[in-house]
């Protein structure tokens, strides 16, 4: 059995990683050690196959042991440990969630229902280093894949609506400690019968104007409100967040699949763990909307179409409907009223299955499987 080291297991990422693991009886298959950066020598979870004993992160002499490490410590550890494995010229697998080495020639980015061909002739040719793409970027890819392997996509424009999650669990707690606070500053008048609104919405705007409203996560208002900018500004109006859409998407592709243009906004909304996305796509040619559909309802087992009507869309398309699920939603898809072979289409999934813990799982059992595409 493969020994595979585990880093970050606690974290958020982590945690649904071991989940979908237990859920899916990975450990049967590897032997598992459990990786910490604080607790050396206590006691590791009691899973089937694990070494009973927490390993140190940070002990490259540990680490090296390992045929396959899977890390969702974030990008600062891989920054220090990953070298160093280098450096002894580990001969194992790194498969990583951080987005540190994504763009490095070394890495692949990870999303086998659409590159899986890639990333075996890869794993043929020794690559060794493995990570999960940009959530946003694999939840699309995956939403329209049956439009890319028809290769019918010109451009498209992705408008997102990324949940708190996305930017880490404080950040997710946050959210909610600020909805709490909203709704407490208006708590007398929104029970009252004859409520006033005015006074509610009035006393919501002051609140989360007020110094005392919890930001240190956000640094603004996420509840009641939006924030239309994701990761750092790259000093040339774009955002770090958008710029992954253009670079990742075609790193994923390349080699299997025609380039395609991607461009657009990215915001942070108030949703707990599924990111949205409102898609403007120009097609190549003039498909009628029943082939489209036709194309995106075979391309993978997770997709789902959404009928677009109100009835449908209000139910089965939206955060709370898809998350906790592997179910990559995809609906309101109707042509634009703006130029020949233009489409839209809303899409939702969650974030930290697909859009992270998913891929990374699945490329553990490509690796122990080798030729099994069948899990
Ligand atoms: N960058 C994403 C977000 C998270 O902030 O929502 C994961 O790729």
């Amino acid at each position: 059995m493969k020994k595979v080291g585990i880093v970050g297991w606690r974290g958020m990422v982590g945690s649904v990683l071991i989940n979908r693991m237990n859920e899916e009886e990975d450990f049967k298959y590897i032997n598992t050690s459990f990786f910490t950066t604080s607790q050396t020598g206590q006691k590791a979870p009691g899973i089937i196959n694990a070494e009973p004993i927490l390993l140190d992160a940070y002990s490259i002499e540990d680490l090296a042991k390992m045929d396959i490490i899977i890390s969702c410590q974030g990008g600062d550890y891989t920054q220090k440990v990953y070298p160093l494995l280098k450096e002894i010229e580990w001969s194992g697998h790194w498969i990583d969630a951080a987005s540190t080495l994504r763009m490095s020639d070394e890495a692949i980015i990870i999303l086998d229902p659409i590159n899986e061909s890639k990333i075996k002739s890869s794993l043929k040719f020794g690559n060794k280093t493995w990570v999960g793409g940009n959530c946003t970027v694999s939840l699309m890819l995956l939403a329209i894949h049956g439009l890319i392997k028809e290769g019918a996509v010109e451009w498209v424009s992705s408008m997102t609506y990324q949940a708190a999650s996305g930017a880490g669990a404080n950040n997710m707690r946050e959210l909610l400690v600020q909805m709490g606070q909203l709704y407490d500053s208006a708590e007398s008048e929104i029970n009252k019968p004859n409520f006033n609104i005015l006074d509610i919405d009035y006393a919501v705007l002051d609140k989360m104007h007020s110094a005392d409203f919890t930001r240190d996560n956000f640094h603004v208002p996420l509840a009641g409100s939006l924030i239309p900018w994701i990761d750092q500004d790259l000093g040339n109006g774009i955002s770090k967040e958008e710029w992954k859409g253009q670079s990742e998407t075609n790193k994923i592709l390349i080699g299997e699949y025609k380039s395609i243009r991607v461009d657009g906004l990215c915001t942070r909304i108030g949703s707990m763990r599924s990111h949205s996305q409102a898609l403007t796509i120009k097609l190549k040619k003039n498909y009628e909307v029943d082939e489209i559909n036709d194309l995106i309802k075979s391309s993978n087992q997770w997709v789902t179409l959404i009928p677009n009507d109100k009835e449908s869309s209000i139910h089965n398309l939206s955060p709370s409907a898809v998350s906790g699920t592997l179910n990559i939603a995809i609906g309101r898809i109707r042509k634009l009223a703006l130029e020949d072979n233009m489409i839209s289409a809303f899409t939702v999934g969650d974030q930290l299955l697909w859009g992270a813990a998913e891929p990374l799982r699945r490329m553990l059992r490509i690796l122990i499987d080798k030729d099994d595409s069948t899990f």
